[in-house]
């Protein structure tokens, strides 16, 4: 628990961390892998080097803490984050280590200013935040069922490697023959893919395609050839995978999806975007709902538009929108499709969904309305 005066001494030191969350969490981070160089299986290594991740988590805390007596409101940022949790197999005994470093980076960068009082306010801010993580991910493990083997990783079996659009982006269909089951999903989720490169387990996270068929999972992974630093896990697996191999995997999470009473629903992907997108498209056509879709799709070329010929096919007319580079979505070609009704989603890098939700404010559309994914770690960039 938490007295009045250490959420007072929390909320008022909560700038100052803020202010320097980097610097604080670069030092938690230095200081937890040289202890526990184990835990480096379970941290993304290029978010750690673009400094994304370590940002995510103080934003978390300091979130947390700003908030501290009204916690509901942060609930969806804290299911979001628990199956991402969950996803990675992060467990109860991972807590007070990272509580630990915190702390310690915390006093560490105060130096002379660091109280035990500071101290003591933080380390009960965290271990309420953490007790509500450990319980929310608890019931997500019992989800998945009595099977112990499923609330890890399971090797999975490539039956299909096809490419299906230029970057490349190359699709997978995966299944399951350890003769366990595999779980179920909503579309919107993703699954989460873990394999050993330079001595360290890697995990990265793909969104599901298409609505459960029963059988097996089907993703797509575009190669970030140009990216720097490059798509360690992508890459390796569009290099070095193919039809028979297995990938370590783990069962769906994820909490983004379709809102089932919308009335009208637009969907705005950028290049690979579209994959959790795809998902919802083709499951409001599985409900005989897709007179109800938009799809607004922003690539490179025409030819790196994933699911193109399909998408098109299933989609009301003029309601499917490519726009190619040098074609500027603007503020007006938005405002084109929305309804007071129009729920809004999005998919695509942050600087590109940072300008789409300034437009959709500008056009004054409700921020409950608009439902957004991405690929990095999403509290690591705040706006205000
Ligand atoms: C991801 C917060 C505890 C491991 C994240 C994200 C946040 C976060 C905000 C980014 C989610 C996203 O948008 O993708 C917190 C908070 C914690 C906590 C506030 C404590 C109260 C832990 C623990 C571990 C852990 C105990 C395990 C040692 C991870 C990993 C990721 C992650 C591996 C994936 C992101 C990456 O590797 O880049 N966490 N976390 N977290 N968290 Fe935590």
């Amino acid at each position: 628990s938490i007295t009045e005066e250490q959420k007072n001494i929390v909320r008022s030191t909560a700038p100052i961390l803020k202010e320097n969350g980097k610097e604080i969490t670069s030092i938690f981070y230095k200081h937890m892998f040289a202890a526990h160089p184990e835990l480096l299986n379970l941290f993304n290594q290029t978010n750690q080097k673009i400094g994304t991740q370590p940002l995510a988590l103080a934003n978390t805390v300091y979130f947390a803490a700003e908030n501290i007596d009204h916690l509901h409101v942060l609930i969806p940022q804290i299911k979001l984050i628990a199956h991402k949790h969950r996803a990675l197999i992060v467990l109860p005994e991972h807590y007070p280590i990272v509580g630990k470093y915190l702390l310690l980076a915390i006093k560490e960068f105060l130096g002379e200013k660091a109280t035990e009082e500071i101290l003591d306010a933080w380390a009960a801010a965290y271990n309420i935040i953490a007790k509500i993580f450990i319980d929310l991910e608890q019931q997500l493990y019992d989800e998945l069922g009595p099977d112990e083997r499923d609330k890890g990783f399971v090797p999975l079996t490539i039956i299909k490697k096809e490419n299906i659009a230029s970057g490349p982006i190359v699709a997978l269909t995966l299944e399951r023959r350890d003769g366990g089951k595999m779980h179920n999903y909503h579309p919107g989720q993703y699954i989460t893919f873990r394999i050993k490169k330079d001595g360290s387990f890697h995990n990265r996270h793909y969104s599901l395609l298409e609505p459960f068929d029963g059988k097996t999972y089907r993703i797509a992974i575009k190669d970030e050839i140009d990216q720097e630093p490059k798509g360690i896990v992508s890459n390796e697996i569009i290099d070095n995978y193919k039809e028979g191999d297995t990938i370590l995997t783990s069962f769906p999470a994820g909490t983004f999806a379709l809102i089932q009473d919308a009335k009208h629903h637009l969907f705005i992907a950028g290049g690979i975007g579209i994959t959790p997108l795809s998902s919802l498209i083709l499951e409001l056509h599985k409900k005989n709902q897709i007179k109800s879709a938009t799809l607004i799709h922003c690539v490179p070329t025409k030819e790196h538009a994933a699911f193109s010929n399909e998408l098109k096919s299933i989609l009301p007319e003029n309601q499917y929108l490519l726009f190619c580079q040098g074609e500027k979505l603007g503020k007006d070609d938005l405002q084109k499709f929305l309804t007071p009704d129009t729920h809004v989603y999005i998919c695509s890098s942050i600087p590109f969904m940072n300008k789409l939700e300034d437009y959709l404010a500008e056009c004054n559309h409700p921020s409950s309305q608009i439902h957004t994914e991405v690929f990095q770690p999403s509290l690591s960039v705040l706006k205000n």
